[in-house]
C-alpha cells in the first residue's frame, strides 16, 4: 500500500458530519422493508442504485426520504446504527458525531423515543465494542416549519442526555438559517452545541446567516463561502470549523469534479477544514474512501492529510483534554512511523 493511503488507513480519524439515516445501506433496506412490510418504489437493489444518480441536492433528498421509511422499531435504528459502528472501526475512526433527523421519522408516525433509545442502545454497546467516542446531534429539517422544529425539541426534552446538539438540514435554497432563529436561540440556552448546513448549495449570505443569527458553533459544509472575502476572514480569524464533504459534493453536482473542489484552497487560506462521508451509502463511500478521492484528486501531501486528520479532532465537540489526548496518539504514530 503506498505510504499516504496507509497514513489515511492508519491514523485514529474523527468524522463530524455523518447522517445515520444516509448510512443505510441497500442490502439493510431491503431486509427491513421485507420485515416490516413497507413497499419500496424499487423493485430491487439494481433499481434502487440506478435512483443514485443525482443532479442537484433535491435529487438525493428525494431517495433519502425514501430509503429512511424502511426504519421502524427501535431495533432498526439500532442495528443501522451498528453497521456505522462497525464500518468506523474498520476505518480507524475513533470519534464520530453523529446527525439524525427526527422529523423523518415521526412525520411516518415512529415514535421519537424509538429513534432516539436505539441510537442511543447502539452507541453505548458499540463505543464500548470497538473504542469509539460519540456525540449525537438531531438535526431540524429546514423544509419543515420553525414551529415543527420547536415541537421536535419540546420532544427531545426528555432525552437531552442522549443528545449534544442541533443541526440543520434538508432543501437548503429557499430555506434559509434566519427561519430557524429562535428555536437555535433556545436550544443554546438548553446548552446544546449548534450547527447548520449553509453554503452546500446556498449562496454565501446563508453562511453569513448561519454564523451571525444562529450563531453555530461550526458550519457543515461552507463550499460557497469561498466567493467571499470577507467570509473567509471571517472563517480563518474565528477558525469556525468546516466539515467538508467531498464525495457528496461530487455526487450532488456542488462540484463538476474533484480536481476543481475547493479544499486544497481552503487549507492554504488557514481555514478550519475537515473530511466527512455525509451520507456515505448513497455518495460511494466512507471516510477513507472520501480521504483517498481528494488525495487522488488534489494531489494533497502527507502534510495536508495530517493537517485534515488533527482538524477532525479540533473541530468537535470533546473536551480540550479529550481532543489534545487524540492529537498526541497522532504524534506518537507518526514518531514511530517516520522513515518507514
Ligand atoms: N440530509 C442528508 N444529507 C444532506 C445534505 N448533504 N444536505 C442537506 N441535507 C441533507
Ligand atoms: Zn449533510
Amino acid at each position: 500500500m503506498p505510504n499516504i493511503k496507509k497514513l489515511i488507513k492508519e491514523l485514529p480519524k474523527a468524522e463530524l458530519h455523518i447522517h445515520l439515516e444516509g448510512s443505510l445501506e441497500p442490502e439493510l433496506m431491503f431486509e427491513l422493508a421485507n420485515k416490516n412490510n413497507i413497499q419500496l418504489p424499487f423493485l430491487n437493489i439494481d433499481e434502487l442504485l440506478k435512483a443514485y444518480d443525482f443532479n442537484k441536492l433535491q435529487d438525493f433528498l428525494n431517495v433519502y426520504y425514501t430509503g429512511m421509511s424502511v426504519l421502524i422499531e427501535e431495533e432498526d435504528f439500532f442495528d443501522l446504527t451498528m453497521m456505522y459502528l462497525q464500518k468506523c472501526n474498520e476505518q480507524n475512526v475513533k470519534h464520530v458525531e453523529i446527525f439524525f433527523d427526527p422529523q423523518g421519522h415521526t412525520k411516518r408516525g415512529v415514535k421519537f423515543s424509538k429513534v432516539i433509545t436505539g441510537i442511543n442502545r447502539a452507541l453505548k454497546e458499540g463505543g464500548i465494542q470497538f473504542g469509539i467516542s460519540y456525540k449525537t446531534i438531531m438535526c431540524f429539517l429546514r423544509h419543515l416549519s420553525e414551529s415543527d422544529a420547536f415541537d421536535t425539541l419540546n420532544e427531545a426534552k426528555d432525552y437531552l442526555h442522549m443528545i449534544d446538539g442541533v443541526g440543520l438540514d434538508s432543501s437548503e435554497v429557499g430555506n434559509p438559517p434566519s427561519k430557524f432563529q429562535k428555536v437555535f436561540s433556545e436550544a443554546k440556552q438548553m446548552g446544546l452545541k449548534l450547527v447548520a448546513h449553509a453554503g452546500e448549495e446556498g449562496p454565501p449570505s446563508y453562511v453569513e446567516e448561519a454564523l451571525s443569527i444562529l450563531k453555530v458553533d461550526r458550519l457543515d459544509h461552507g463550499n460557497r463561502s469561498m466567493e467571499s472575502e470577507q467570509l473567509i476572514n471571517r472563517l480563518r480569524s474565528e477558525q469556525i470549523a468546516l466539515t467538508i464533504c467531498p464525495l457528496s459534493n461530487l455526487k450532488l453536482c456542488v462540484v463538476d469534479d474533484l480536481a476543481s473542489h475547493p479544499i486544497k484552497k481552503m487549507l492554504k487560506q488557514g481555514l478550519l477544514v475537515t473530511v466527512n462521508s455525509d451520507d456515505p451509502s448513497y455518495f460511494g463511500g466512507y471516510l477513507i474512501e472520501n480521504f483517498n478521492a481528494i488525495q487522488e484528486s488534489l494531489n494533497l501531501s502527507e502534510d495536508e492529510i495530517v493537517t485534515l486528520i488533527k482538524n477532525s479532532f479540533i473541530g468537535s465537540f470533546l473536551t480540550t483534554k479529550e481532543k489534545n489526548k487524540c492529537i498526541k496518539e497522532i504524534d506518537t504514530y507518526l514518531d514511530e512511523t517516520q522513515g518507514q
